[in-house]
């Protein structure tokens, strides 16, 4: 990737958008927006922000992304997940940029017994999943440059997650109920910034062929799947160390014993044999993409702040 390159990070203070920020950091100069200095629910401000940073490339890691608020907050919820992708997918035509947007697993009802393919049928439960799915819809309309990776129960070091609430319960709690009836892959933000950058390196390269070989919809997550009880457990295995024998123990609960505003899918297992196909990505396995997050969080922190 060439040095000069002006790349444009939407939603930057967030959990991918951080780990966007050290995954590009050498890639050229990198122009970092958010709440503070401009709102995606204003088309006006998504124009202006695109226009003065002149991009070559926008990552788009910004989202609402508050599912059970959104079931209250729809009209928030669609001018950030939908109008704002269009806007910028449209921005990023206008000044031939490569567009980067991240969709999530909650377009699937979660009725499929294997892992969800791209092919598949979307049929959100909840105004969330609707919201993500019209945005990938708009950008999909607008064409050109883009790429759209779908991912599904983003954790990582930094923002509000489950590993650091987990972290912080263990502090507190010395047992937890957590719903056991819902798979998916854990996936950390640090790989999908990574695999990102490998991707949008290879196609600015030319690595892909013509954009019409690259641009689309692809399945990007950890390999393997849990549910949110697996993954609270190997977080406390994990983190024995940083927790100093504190870990709490867990008990499963169904999903109909834990009531949440919005309703989740029962299986959102995303199939990624279309990412490896096209690109040779392969994220890692979400156990050892979980041992990295920990190491990271016990190398920059002493565990009473975990
Ligand atoms: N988190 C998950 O489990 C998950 C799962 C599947 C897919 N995804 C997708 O992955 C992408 C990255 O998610 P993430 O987990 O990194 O999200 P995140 O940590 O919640 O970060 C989203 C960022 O967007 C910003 N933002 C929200 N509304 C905005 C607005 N009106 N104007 C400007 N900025 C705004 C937020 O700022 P504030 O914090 O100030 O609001 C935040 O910095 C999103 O597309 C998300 O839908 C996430």
């Amino acid at each position: 990737m060439k040095n000069r390159l002006r790349i444009l990070i939407a939603g930057a203070a967030g959990q991918v958008g951080r780990e966007l920020q050290r995954s590009f950091a050498d890639a050229g100069e990198i122009i970092c927006h958010d709440c503070d200095t401009a709102d995606l629910a204003d088309p006006d401000q998504v124009r202006a922000m695109v226009r003065s940073a002149a991009p070559q490339i926008i990552l788009n890691a910004a989202a609402y992304t508050a599912v059970d608020r959104a079931e209250s907050e729809r009209n928030a919820a669609m001018a950030v997940n939908s109008t704002a992708p269009c806007v910028l997918a449209e921005e990023a035509r206008r000044c031939n940029a490569m567009f980067v947007h991240y969709s999530t697993d909650y377009v699937f009802d979660g009725s499929k017994l294997g892992p969800w393919m791209e092919s598949d049928k979307p049929n959100p439960l909840n105004v969330y999943g609707a919201s993500k799915l019209a945005g990938e819809e708009a950008v999909q309309q607008v064409g050109g440059k883009y790429l759209i990776f779908r991912t599904s129960w983003v954790y990582g070091p930094h923002g509000r997650n489950f590993l650091l609430t987990m972290l912080h319960l263990a502090r507190e709690r010395d047992e937890l109920s957590i719903v056991d009836d819902q798979f998916g892959a854990p996936t950390s933000s640090i790989e999908l910034a990574d695999a990102t950058r490998a991707i949008v390196s290879g196609a600015l390269e030319g690595k892909f062929g013509p954009t019409e070989n690259w641009a689309g919809l692809y399945h990007m997550t950890c390999s393997g799947s849990t549910t949110w009880r697996g993954f609270a457990n190997a977080i406390f295995a994990r983190s024995a160390g940083v927790l100093q024998g504190k870990a709490p123990a867990v008990k499963p609960v169904l999903s109909s014993e834990y009531v949440t505003a919005a309703k989740r899918p029962r299986n959102s297992v995303l199939s990624n044999e279309k990412l490896y196909a096209r690109f040779g990505s392969k994220l890692a396995p979400w156990e050892s993409a979980l041992d990295a997050v920990i190491s990271r969080l016990a190398a920059k922190a002493p565990a009473a702040e975990l």
